[in-house]
């Protein structure tokens, strides 16, 4: 199991530590923060999600292109994973959209992805206990999230966890041909 401390200094004023020593445990499932070391078992799995073509806007990514984007996070952001076995089966995201704006600080942006087998067993509302502790430590106030308008399952998630609809993106993407509209939720934390 993986330990590690991740000091967040926001601000320079306020130095806040966050102990991922205590991974939380699901049954035979561990989840920690991830490093830059498991970018080609991570781009293996968004590779997975995205070859469904029905839940994510994103586009096959390499294994290089997954380690530069872990190398890049800073110490308010995060990659936390779900193993069982050895083999990652679900990740969830806290990153910054707003990285060159000192007005939206507050404002972070979560992603979800699980693999087909492992979906509605508890392992995504589980993952966000984790993720949107880190989140508060981190001093965000709000967190946001996109999802594709059809995407009725994770609309669903988001609002167990109490995301609230606050918008819609026209036309947002195009998949395959065919335009999609994207709805922006927000839970404020
Ligand atoms: C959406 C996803 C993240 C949800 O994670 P999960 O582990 O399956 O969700 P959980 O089992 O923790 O479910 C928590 C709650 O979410 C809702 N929910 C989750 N999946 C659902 C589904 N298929 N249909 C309806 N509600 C659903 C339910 O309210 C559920 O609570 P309940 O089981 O007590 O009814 C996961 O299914 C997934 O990775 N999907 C594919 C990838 C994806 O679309 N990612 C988002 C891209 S924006």
């Amino acid at each position: 199991m993986l330990s590690r401390l991740i000091s967040c200094n926001l601000f320079s004023s306020c130095l806040l530590e966050f102990d991922l020593a205590d991974d939380l445990k699901t049954g035979d499932v561990v989840m920690r923060c991830t490093t830059p070391a498991n970018a080609k078992m991570l781009s293996e799995i968004i590779n997975c999600i995205v070859n469904e073509q029905e839940y994510t806007t994103m586009r096959v990514i390499s294994e290089d292109e997954e380690r530069s984007y872990l190398e890049s996070l800073s110490e308010r952001e995060a990659v936390f994973i779900a193993e069982a076995g050895g083999k990652i089966i679900g990740m969830q995201s806290i990153d910054s959209p707003y990285k060159w704006s000192d007005k939206m600080e507050h404002v972070g942006k979560m992603g979800t992805l699980e693999l087909k087998d492992y979906r509605r067993q508890g392992l995504g509302k589980k993952m966000a206990e984790k993720t949107l502790s880190f989140a508060k430590l981190c001093t965000y106030e709000k967190i946001v999230t996109f999802v594709l308008a059809d995407n009725v399952s994770v609309l669903r998630f988001y609002k167990s966890l109490g995301f609230k609809r606050v918008g819609t993106w026209k036309k947002q993407a195009k998949l395959w041909g065919e335009y999609k509209d994207d709805i922006l939720m927000e839970i404020f934390l």
